[in-house]
């Protein structure tokens, strides 16, 4: 039986294709596997037996990644499970940075005890008036599952599109409009377009990225669409730009003390996947990854372990290894398999930075002593028999 806990409510039709092995707990000492949406993990203590987690969504910065990888704790998320969702809002917000919509219902608000409002209207709504986005310039920084359907979107408006993903997958680039041109740097971006917006994860790497030197290079009166995270945005900076005009508009999807107080800023609430259909996508593939592992030892959209996906076992038995990234450790394994008389059918082993994962599908069911070889061996992290 194994423990679930949802560190958030997730979506019905997910945890509805959770089979009876599988049990709810409120108490994270008792968990197996985690379900998370924006609860903060990061201070949490993890029991040792917990297995994975999977957040319901593309963002990872609520979970500490390494020290689940350290414990052998696989993290899922569900790339693109919530792109359209996304895509939509990105698209929305740029018209409603191109023309005050906004200012124009707040104004029929403000009149409704007006019975002469229809003559007042068309005297008051030059105030209102904006530019078309058809023919402007789009940037896009990260050409990730969002960031490809927001090109695709954009283009088909009319924008002139422009892409800059150093790290673009095969899969992302196949479904990417061939009318995007690729630029190599941000930079070439920021000096030609009229509409910027970001899809890049919050790292290290990413954290300030916008900045004072960056809105410099940028052209007089641009518009950033921030719909990832508030920190990629050095929020001091971008209050003197948004001042002075350098940056016409920054539409951001997260408040705090700070967006929610910016000069010609529009703030929403981190709607960006709050769609039925975004939650519901999110939920199901969040329940399929952690099944997956749990039943099967398969890794597949994980953000600290490499994805290994060996199917179905067919043999007698499978054993999966989290371990370190280190020389030898393969050869050990196979030599204690060796040494045991326990055949090997296939072994798939992928590594992602210092961790690897291994799976062996093997022609014998009991494997207690091997098991116990191998979790004595350094640089072993975990060993599970799933069959
Ligand atoms: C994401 O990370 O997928 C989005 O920010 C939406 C969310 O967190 O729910």
């Amino acid at each position: 039986m194994t423990k679930l806990n949802c560190l958030n409510p997730i979506a019905a039709c997910g945890l509805d294709m959770l089979t009876a092995d599988y049990v709810m707990t409120d108490t994270m000492a008792e968990a197996d596997a985690v379900l998370v949406r924006s609860a903060v993990m990061h201070d949490m203590e993890l029991p040792d037996h917990l297995l994975a987690i999977a957040r319901a969504g593309a963002g990872v910065n609520n979970i500490p990644l390494e020290k689940c990888a350290e414990k052998g704790i696989v993290v899922f998320n569900t790339p693109g499970a919530n792109a359209n969702g996304v895509k939509e809002l990105v698209i929305a917000s740029m018209l409603l940075a191109a023309r005050d919509i906004t200012g124009g219902i707040h104004w029929c608000e403000e009149n409704r005890g007006d019975a002469d409002v229809a003559k007042s209207a068309e005297k008051a709504k030059k105030a209102f008036a904006g530019t078309e986005i058809k023919g402007k310039k789009l940037g896009i920084i990260g050409l990730g599952a969002i960031g490809v359907l927001v090109a695709n979107a954009a283009n088909r408006l009319g924008m002139d599109v422009y892409g800059c993903d150093p790290y673009l997958s095969v899969e992302h680039a196949l479904n990417m409009s061939r009318d995007v041109t690729m630029v190599k740097t941000n930079d070439e971006l920021y000096e030609m377009c009229d509409y910027i917006t970001v899809h890049v994860p919050l790292l290290d790497s990413t954290k300030g990225m916008f900045n004072k030197d960056t809105f410099a290079k940028m052209k007089d009166g641009v518009v950033l669409l921030n719909f990832s995270r508030d920190t990629l945005v050095n929020e001091a900076d971008i209050k003197v730009a948004l001042e002075s005009g350098k940056v016409g508009r920054y539409v951001v999807d997260f408040p705090n003390p700070n967006t929610v107080n910016l000069p010609n800023t529009t703030v929403t609430p981190h709607l960006g996947a709050s769609t039925q259909e975004s939650e519901d996508n999110c939920a199901k593939l969040a329940v399929r990854e952690i099944r997956d592992f749990i039943e099967n030892g398969n890794i597949k959209n994980s953000v600290n372990y490499p994805n290994c996906d060996a199917g179905i076992c067919s043999t007698e038995g499978r054993i999966t290894i989290c371990h370190k990234n280190v020389p030898n450790m393969i050869s050990r394994f196979t030599a204690l398999f060796s040494k045991d008389g326990v055949n090997i059918e296939t072994m798939l082993t992928k590594s992602r930075g210092d961790y690897a994962y291994t799976i062996l599908d093997i022609c014998s069911s009991s494997t207690d002593k091997v098991v116990k070889e191998l979790k004595a061996l350094s640089g072993v992290i975990r060993v599970r028999v799933i069959k």
